[in-house]
């Protein structure tokens, strides 16, 4: 899927494209029949809301879940990354965020690339986020809200918040918030939620400024998120477990476009359970490890 030159204008201008209906629902089937028994697992990678059991993020499915192997793999989303950046990308987080029905919590406001830059030491914003969604997502069901432009603006003045949610973020200030709303057309556009049905597909700059409210209604809203990275801009430091922040950097080899309705071989290294080593942690950059060994 190549974009056109009226695509790539309006990314560089609002920071984000839609496109509804991307996938099937027959393509969305086999992810969203996986989902329950991966959200069961009690394991690290399955983030759940405070004080709840409601999954709120779900990590690194595409390393141990056949169908999110393929979901990984497949040029409908991984392509117009490539073409964008003219560069081969590697995965740098994979989630599936359930923002379930009546339990679903906030998503306050921040950039993705702060937390990239500020926990993983990525060199540049030279990555970003494909969406898909699993299920139909509506203005009641806590959709994603963008403020459209904000990523002009590169990195902005971010605090570590380690209390509103389950899940640490580095969170931008209301007054900054109100300012970049106003700036991109207040009531009129300032703020926009692409909604769709399953199969519905967001690709968003990673210095995109967006945010996304609880779900109070009685629909799931869970989406899937691939982070991808360009290969050359791969992240300096390892502070956080290899299931939120990879330390694969080989770029991706696309499946057919066919992958999610047949069966193709995939790697599925965590099968057999999260290895020791993706838990380890540090906060020195592993350039100066290695001068140091
Ligand atoms: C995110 O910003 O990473 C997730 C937001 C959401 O799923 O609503
Ligand atoms: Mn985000």
């Amino acid at each position: 899927m190549k974009l056109t030159k009226e695509q790539l204008e309006q990314f560089d201008r609002e920071g984000y494209l839609f496109f509804p209906q991307q996938f099937t629902r027959e393509e969305m089937k086999a992810l969203t029949d996986e989902v329950p028994q991966l959200y069961s697992r009690r394991e690290a990678y399955n983030v759940r809301e405070k004080g709840k059991d409601a999954v709120r993020t779900n990590f690194a499915a595409h390393m141990y879940s056949k169908p999110f192997a393929k979901l990984a793999r497949h040029p409908r989303m991984v392509r117009p990354v490539m073409d964008l950046f003219d560069e081969q990308v590697y995965m740098h987080q994979f989630k599936i965020n359930g923002k379930m029905a009546f339990e679903g919590d906030v998503w306050q406001w921040h950039q993705d690339y702060g937390t990239w830059l500020n926990d993983d030491m990525m060199p540049t914003e030279r990555a970003m986020n494909v969406a898909i969604f699993l299920d139909d997502v509506n203005e009641y069901n806590g959709p994603l809200m963008f403020i459209p432009g904000s990523h002009k603006k590169g990195v902005v003045e971010a605090k570590h918040d380690l209390t509103t949610t389950s899940y640490p973020l580095w969170t931008v200030d209301h007054a900054l918030i109100a300012k970049l709303v106003e700036r991109a057309g207040g009531k009129s556009g300032g703020i926009v939620s692409p909604k769709g049905p399953a199969g519905s597909m967001i690709l968003f700059h990673s210095c995109l400024v967006h945010a996304s409210s609880s779900n109070l209604s009685p629909w799931n809203r869970v989406s899937v998120y691939l982070s991808l990275c360009a290969v050359s801009n791969h992240i300096r430091r390892f502070k956080r477990p290899e299931y939120i922040a990879h330390r694969d950097f080989t770029g991706i080899e696309c499946l057919p476009d066919d992958c999610l309705l047949k069966d193709y071989p995939v790697d599925l290294p965590w099968k057999d359970g999260v290895p020791a080593s993706a838990m380890q942690t540090t906060s020195v950059p592993f350039d100066e490890m290695k001068k140091a060994a």
